[in-house]
């Protein structure tokens, strides 16, 4: 038999450890209670047979009770027709939201009506509008028919849109109410019923935090948004064997720490791609030729800055605890790495340089170390290292931060300002579920698993993405360059951004008149966006008061991070209380007609670009966690230093440098629930939420996609884990 080449091998591995989605739900299997029940420790699996019949129950009890709703909303349903022939009275008010510093922002086009109920308990609607601008509203009514002698009841209510689904094509906006207010019928006797100002709790900011998120109270029961059933079911049958496989190794780790080994612990997890290609090709990832593939086409989709001298050798760079809130126990070094491209157009590492701490003793964050494919085993152990912080910047500043963070805050302007106008229609399915999934982030990764397994503490970490949000603007944004013909991940991410613009357009085009008539939806949008950005990445920084190698850090991390996230520098920004702030205006018009034309050029921008961080940016990182960190001694988010001189610069074989245990075992159960629980695909539609409009351009380019690696399948409508 024939040696299998790289090509063959990493084909097959490729093939072979592909994450599929299925669902078989049999009745004993434990189940997880919520995803806010998983914990880093033992997640609440419930498991005992009888506990497991009583949540079964409980199940049925809620079906029933929907069922039961359903059954009202058939036997008393809310006609169209509304009973008012001359309309001599009025239902006035104003609706605000009840956030403590927003008590007099109005709420604009919520959707209110007014309702009466016979004494055969049917509803008669007696009024219905919205509310304007100014976040008032004026229901005309015929005071004869709310007085009518059947009617021995009347309600206002008010609407709000809580997600979007496609009708034979067309998208409709499904409306939940969200406040009622009984009016006495004794009560309607003049021109008038003043209801006053009403105040709503929806989609808030947070006012803990500079960064833009949503106010979830109870994620259970007091939340502006819930997930969706079925993505919850995708959760909990993907997550049980996993959560089993953890809940025994803490066990064994605390009780019989003899009895279990790192090796033990990797081979319980599904075989990676690294541990499959590894064990056909002995070496090969740790070689330099995979490491340049990986760095070029893997999770990490490296950014390769030209080098200011030699224009065929590029810079990739991690920037580590630079100034942040860290421990003592992880090292974090900035790693530059500098690459040549070979022939066949894949980069090749010719130098790494590490500056900063990488040993329990040398505190010095400023030491630099140079290494060569001529240092030996070193260079294995600078590679090693650069995978690591290269896994810690991917994860944290382009997968948290660009990803999740990004798109929070547009989801959340979103929902706060699109009604009435078809951009709700356009945005809502992708922004959905990124506050709730960030939500739980916060807990599990942010406060648990990251600050105990990497270098940044909580603090260290906040502010970390809070600064990096300072370089996510849509001005101007732009997918990656190709390099060369085989940079196919940046050839498949232009190819989406084309295709997302594209879908865009033709959204605009079919629906321009009613996106211009609600601009002042668009307004409120940029005006929300603008005033809760962060700032400008360290815009406020005293510059006199750095030393200069802090100067030069500042300014190397500012020039690569333009690059790296399509910063535009000169792109005229506003600045709100002192803050230079990254997202750019879209409009300042507060009519269409007021606009100057490139404000619609800025809406299609926007659009596309929070559809692309949505979706495919997000998607391409998620995806690939479990394949360039799903081997420990491969990458993980942090090496420690350990008790030696070397530090870091070990082999593998020096566990005391790896993750422990515990460490291990939870990043092995992270990246696989992280890149296996996923529901919620464009093509799929599971919802009916994406426009099949978008599915079948995206399915037409299924072959070119699939020739750059990229399955159009698994590419995800929403950030949802
Ligand atoms: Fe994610």
């Amino acid at each position: 038999m024939e040696n299998p080449t790289p090509e063959s091998v990493c084909e097959e591995c490729l093939k072979k450890t592909k994450i599929h989605y299925r669902e078989d739900g049999r009745f004993f299997m434990p189940r997880l209670l919520s995803i806010n029940h998983l914990q880093l420790g033992n997640s609440k699996i419930l498991h005992n047979p009888l506990v497991l019949i009583v949540e079964w129950l409980y199940r049925q009890y809620k079906h029933l009770r929907d069922a039961w709703k359903r059954f009202i909303a058939w036997l008393f349903p809310r006609p169209t027709k509304v009973w008012c022939h001359h309309a001599d009275s009025a239902l006035v008010g104003q609706i605000h939201y009840a956030d403590r510093d927003n008590l007099n922002t109005p709420i604009h086009n919520l959707r209110v009506e007014f309702w009466g109920r016979t004494r055969w308990l049917q509803w008669r609607k007696l009024a219905d509008g919205y509310s304007d601008d100014e976040g008032k509203f004026s229901l005309q009514f015929e005071l004869r028919e709310a007085r009518n002698w059947k009617i021995y009841k009347t309600q206002f209510e008010v609407y709000q849109t809580t997600h979007v689904y496609f009708e034979s094509e067309k998208p409709k906006v499904a409306l939940e109410c969200c406040y009622v207010e009984q009016v006495p019928v004794s009560n309607l006797t003049g021109m008038r019923y003043n209801l006053r100002t009403i105040h709503l709790h929806l989609w808030e900011y947070r006012r803990d935090t500079p960064v833009p998120r949503t106010e979830i109270k109870n994620v259970d029961n007091d939340s502006p948004q819930y997930y969706a059933q079925g993505r919850l079911d995708a959760l909990f049958e993907q997550i049980t064997p996993l959560e089993v496989t953890k809940a025994k190794h803490l066990l064994q780790i605390e009780q019989a720490p003899e009895t279990i080994s790192l090796a033990q612990i990797q081979s319980d997890y599904p075989e990676n791609l690294t541990v499959c290609i590894e064990r056909k090709l002995p070496g090969y990832t740790r070689s330099d030729e995979w490491f340049g593939r990986r760095m070029m086409n893997g999770m990490n989709r490296g950014t390769f800055l030209p080098d200011k001298e030699n224009h065929n050798m590029f810079w990739v760079k991690y920037f580590g605890v630079c100034n942040y809130e860290h421990n003592d126990e992880y090292a974090l070094p900035t790693v530059e790495i500098k690459f040549a491209l070979k022939e066949n157009g894949l980069p090749t590492p010719t130098e790494i340089h590490i500056t900063g701490q990488t040993n329990a003793f040398d505190k010095n964050p400023w030491q630099k170390k140079v290494f060569t494919p001529a240092n030996g085993e070193e260079w294995l152990y600078a590679k090693r290292i650069a995978r690591v912080n290269g896994a810690f910047s991917t994860e944290v500043d382009e997968h948290f931060t660009g990803t999740h963070l990004n798109t929070e805050q547009y989801a959340i302007a979103a929902y706060r300002n699109f009604r009435r106008s078809p951009l709700a229609c356009l945005l809502f399915p992708h922004l959905k579920e990124v506050a709730l999934v960030n939500h739980s982030a916060d807990t599990l990764l942010i406060h648990g698993y990251i600050p105990s397994a990497t270098a940044l503490t909580e603090n260290g970490l906040h502010q970390r993405c809070y600064e990096l949000l300072g370089m996510q603007d849509w001005k101007n944004w732009k997918p990656m360059k190709p390099l060369s013909e085989a940079h196919t991940c940046a050839k498949a991410e232009k190819m989406f951004w084309d295709l997302t613009i594209d879908y865009v357009e033709k959204f605009f085009a079919e629906n321009l008149e009613e996106i211009k008539h609600h601009w002042i939806e668009v307004y409120r949008f940029s005006q929300d966006l603008v005033n809760h950005a962060v700032p400008v990445f360290l815009s406020s920084i005293d510059w006199g008061k750095l030393s200069p190698e802090e100067k030069q850090l500042a300014n190397d991390r500012i020039e690569y991070y333009t690059y790296q996230y399509s910063f535009d520098t000169s792109a005229k920004r506003e600045t709100v209380n002192g803050e230079l702030k990254v997202v750019s205006p879209i409009t300042t018009s507060r009519t269409f007609e007021e606009s100057p034309p490139e404000d619609m050029q800025n809406l299609k921008h926007v659009c596309a670009y929070a559809i692309m961080m949505a979706t495919y940016m997000h998607t391409w990182i998620n995806e690939h966690q479990y394949d360039d960190l799903g081997e420990v001694l491969y990458s993980s988010g942090g090496l420690r230093y350990g008790n030696k001189e070397r530090g870091i610069l070990a082999p593998e074989s020096d566990l005391s440098i790896s993750p422990d245990l515990t460490r291990s075992t939870q990043m092995l159960w992270f990246t696989n629930f992280l890149s296996r629980t996923e529901y919620g695909f464009i093509t799929k539609n599971e919802e009916g939420d994406v426009n099949p409009l978008f599915s079948k351009m995206l399915l037409d380019r299924k072959e070119e996609f699939a020739k750059l690696g990229v399955d159009v399948n698994a590419i995800e409508s929403r950030t949802n884990i």
